[in-house]
């Protein structure tokens, strides 16, 4: 059989989703390889690491997809734009009606946010959703990303809300309560970590593909 050239049991692919600066490729990096970096630059596309880890005797080779916070911010803003106007472009009759109408650079976007998006989603079995404990917005942010995680995955994706940074104690600005409290509303896992601190990282990660599991 090909198992004998197989060095895992499952392949379980999992994302991580959240604002720009939130922290995920520096969870993926302490997940995958123990490294930690200060002056991370903004992920560019999208990236994947794996990593292979043991749960009930079996060997799971956790993929883990990670993207650019920023960008896909700025594609999901044009999604949600476009969603606000109640427009179907794919009712509109052709790509000039759309030049003649303005609509070409929305329509690119709105495109381009579709092809980066299923992509990204396809096949996901867990989604990490991320945000910074020390920065409110990437918090409120994160209703917007669980909603397009909603519309892109099935029903039964083992999601985990995690608060990233809790290194940072002096400039926390989301407690752990109501990263809780959220989190049980939506039905969803919770956990704060510190990628820097190396802090419940492991722990997020084989929750999730353990759940999956
Ligand atoms: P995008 O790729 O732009 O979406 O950002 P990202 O979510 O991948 O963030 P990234 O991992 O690049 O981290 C952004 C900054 O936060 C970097 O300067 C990291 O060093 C820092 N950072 C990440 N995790 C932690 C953490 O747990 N604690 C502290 N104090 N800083 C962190
Ligand atoms: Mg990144």
């Amino acid at each position: 059989s090909y198992r004998a050239y197989e060095d895992h049991d499952y392949l379980f692919k999992l994302v991580l989703i959240g604002d720009s600066g939130v922290g995920k490729s520096n969870l993926l990096t302490r997940f995958s390889k123990n490294e930690f970096s200060l002056q991370s630059k903004p992920t560019i596309g999208v990236e994947f690491a794996t990593r292979n880890i043991h749960v009930n005797n079996k060997i799971i080779k956790a993929q883990v997809w990670d993207t650019a916070g920023q960008e896909r911010y700025v594609l999901l803003s044009i999604h949600f734009f476009s969603a606000d106007f109640d427009l179907d472009f794919f009712d509109l009759a052709s790509f000039e009606d759309l030049a003649r109408k303005d609509l070409g650079p929305l329509f690119l976007g709105f495109s381009m946010y579709r092809a980066i998006t299923n992509a990204y989603y396809r096949g996901a079995l867990g989604a990490l959703l991320v945000y910074d404990v020390t920065r409110h917005v990437t918090f409120e942010s994160i209703k917007k990303w669980l909603k397009e995680l909603r519309n892109h995955t099935d029903d039964n994706i083992v999601v985990m809300l995690v608060g990233n940074k809790s290194d940072l104690r002096h400039l926390r600005a989301i407690s752990t309560e109501e990263g809780k409290a959220f989190a049980e509303n939506e039905n969803i896992y919770f956990m704060e970590t510190s990628a820097l601190e190396s802090l419940n990282v492991e722990n997020a990660f084989a929750e999730v593909l353990t759940q999956i599991y």
